[in-house]
């Protein structure tokens, strides 16, 4: 039987994770946001008190993922997002999240994940891959956006400065930096609104299958 798997990279608040979820709607797959996986194992660091930069603790709480972390309010917080992002450059930490991702990946049917890595690392053998971007102001309007509406309110400046960090740890770490792959499609969505990101993105998987 044919599997259908779609992988979904990019850097934050590129739109991946809308686009995923609609592409998955789509085709009628499970989809699965990794980026929640590294959001809980570096809330779970901050809610112990500890520092996502000690690998000892990062790949403790990874090992022992609390997944009701995955429905905490504070999952999408500013603080955790600099959290996921400190946790995700130790190797352990990637290692304790990677046969989760990969069975998700080879269930039976297909499934869309979402993340960083996983065309290049969790589902190098995907059927269709999608690298999705944005501007570094645009991707920062729409996270400053995206936390207003849950009451956390931050300047533009200081949302770009947090997004232009996140992108550099995350692209310039040693262990499964953020990469387009090199079969991936280039999606970018500065100029398309939701609805135009996600008909481009059916149609360039429509191109792979
Ligand atoms: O996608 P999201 O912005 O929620 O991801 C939070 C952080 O988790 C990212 O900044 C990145 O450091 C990490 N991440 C990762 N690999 C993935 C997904 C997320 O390293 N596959």
């Amino acid at each position: 039987s044919f599997n259908l798997v779609i992988a979904v990279d990019g850097p934050a608040a590129s739109g991946k994770g809308t686009i995923a979820k609609a592409v998955a709607r789509h085709y009628g797959l499970p989809h699965m946001d990794t980026g929640a996986l590294y959001r809980a194992v570096g809330l779970a660091v901050l809610r112990r008190g500890g520092q996502p930069g000690d690998a000892a603790t990062a790949e403790a709480a990874a090992r022992a993922l609390d997944l009701s972390l995955l429905e905490d309010r504070a999952l999408r917080d500013a603080a955790t997002s600099e959290a996921a992002s400190g946790v995700a450059v130790h190797p352990g930490v990637r290692q304790a999240l990677f046969d989760l991702q990969r069975a998700f990946a080879a269930q039976p049917g297909g499934a869309v994940l979402d993340g960083r890595d996983i065309g290049t690392i969790i589902a190098p053998d995907a059927t269709a891959k999608l690298f999705v971007t944005a501007s570094p102001e645009v991707r920062a309007a729409r996270r400053q956006a995206e936390l207003a509406s849950r009451g956390e309110v931050r300047s533009f400046d200081e949302v770009l400065a947090d997004v232009r960090k996140r992108d550099a740890r995350d692209a310039g770490r040693d262990a499964a930096p953020l990469v387009q792959a090199g079969d991936a499609a280039l999606l970018d969505t500065s100029d398309l609104a939701i609805d135009a990101a996600v008909q481009r993105a059916v149609a360039l998987v429509e191109n792979r299958i």
